[in-house]
């Protein structure tokens, strides 16, 4: 089997607009290389959610596992469902179901014009953040005691484990050494949260020495969003837990030009992955063609070079660079265009 098989699930809101586009794009770039990418959409979301009442088929993450290659994936959030149920049972349940690891986050500043930052050039803000993404806060353990009441107590634990916190700083480590970054920043909370984020302590002062070609520090998590606004430039790796790791990528993002320019792979080595951009559905702009596509499309060539598809996937980059340094945006990153639109300026260039 040559080709690759991608399961496509668009979700709700903007979700289904920059995927339409991310879908064309990985379209283009098969045919301009002669091979093959087979593109299965999957309905599942809010509208799918209300009508039938299921989230996700029982079968759902295993069907995924045996058939396909990768996942792509829109955007999940309705405000139709305020408990953000299918939201949960789709995005958490692949990310955990799946055992997805790693948040892969790569941030990268495209053109100085994108950046709200004073003076910032595109090598100033060049770095990857790796986020916990099966455990921490996002465990949904805890729950509520006399509910409604004025005595109402609520928990939400925290949940981190030996296990799963050496294999993401180690993947950090591993990525770093792979691809010739040579800082690493681990960022916590360890001065307050003594007894979790004692053990990343614990866990990051074992597993750096094993990388002594790099040089790793650390950083409490309130300094590290001041620092990364301030100077983006000291960073290169940054690994942190998963509720941090959420807040630090929307403030990275900001860096890049907004959420609509930030992709993200969530992964585990060697077994199917699943890749989205970082934003969500956006419901004000959604149905409007004004969504930034490029989020979603920089992300299908993040899938793209995970799977070996390294070519295609430059490709893709450097037509989005083309389209953004042109000006052929969305109007979130100051350009005129429509969604649709902005898409077609990145296809033109891979025609
Ligand atoms: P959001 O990312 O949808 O929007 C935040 C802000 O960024 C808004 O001003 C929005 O207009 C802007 N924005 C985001 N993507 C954009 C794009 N492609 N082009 C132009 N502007 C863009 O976050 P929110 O408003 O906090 O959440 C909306 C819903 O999405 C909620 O239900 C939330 O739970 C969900 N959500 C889902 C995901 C996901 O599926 N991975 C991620 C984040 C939020
Ligand atoms: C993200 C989103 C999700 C998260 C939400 C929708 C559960 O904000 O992917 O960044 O918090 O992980
Ligand atoms: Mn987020």
């Amino acid at each position: 089997m040559t080709g690759l098989r991608i399961a496509v699930v668009p979700g709700d809101g903007i979700g289904v607009e920059v995927i339409r586009e991310a879908c064309a794009v990985l379209d283009a770039v098969a045919k301009a290389s002669g091979r093959e990418i087979g593109l299965t959409p999957f309905d599942w979301s809010a509208d799918t959610y209300l009508e039938t009442g299921v989230s996700m088929p029982k079968d759902g993450l295993k069907m995924l596992a045996g058939s396909f290659d990768a996942i792509l994936l829109g955007a999940m959030g309705d405000p139709r469902v305020p408990d953000n149920r299918h939201a949960v049972d789709i995005l958490l349940g692949m990310r955990f179901g799946l055992d997805l690891y790693v948040n892969h986050r790569p941030v990268k500043l495209l053109d100085a014009r994108l950046c709200p930052l004073k003076g910032a050039e595109p090598k100033d803000v060049d770095f990857v953040v790796f986020r916990e993404n099966t455990e921490g806060l996002y465990v949904m353990m805890g729950g509520n005691f006399k509910k409604g009441t004025p005595d109402e107590v609520a928990t939400d634990i925290d949940l981190n484990t030996r296990k799963g916190v050496e294999r993401i700083i180690r993947h950090a480590f591993e990525f770093a050494r792979a691809t010739g970054r040579k800082k690493l920043v681990m960022s916590d909370k360890s001065n307050v949260l003594i007894h979790a984020h004692d053990l990343w302590q614990r866990t990051f002062k074992e597993v750096k020495a094993e990388f002594p070609e790099i040089t790793a520090s650390h950083m409490y998590v309130d300094n590290l969003s001041l620092q990364l606004v301030r100077d983006p430039k000291q960073f290169d790796v940054i690994v942190t837990s998963n509720m941090f790791g959420d807040i630090v990528t929307d403030i990275a993002a900001g860096l890049q030009g907004g959420l609509g320019m930030a992709a993200s792979g969530n992964i585990h080595p060697g077994k199917i992955s699943l890749f989205e951009p970082v934003h969500g559905s956006s419901p004000p702009i959604a149905g409007k063609n004004i969504a930034n596509p490029i989020g979603a499309i920089s992300t299908a060539a993040l899938m793209l070079d995970h799977l070996g598809w390294t070519e295609e996937a430059a490709r893709i980059d450097a037509a989005v660079a083309d389209g953004v340094r042109a000006s052929e945006t969305t109007a979130d990153v100051g350009g005129s265009l429509g969604t649709r639109e902005a898409a077609a300026a990145i296809l033109r260039r891979l025609a």
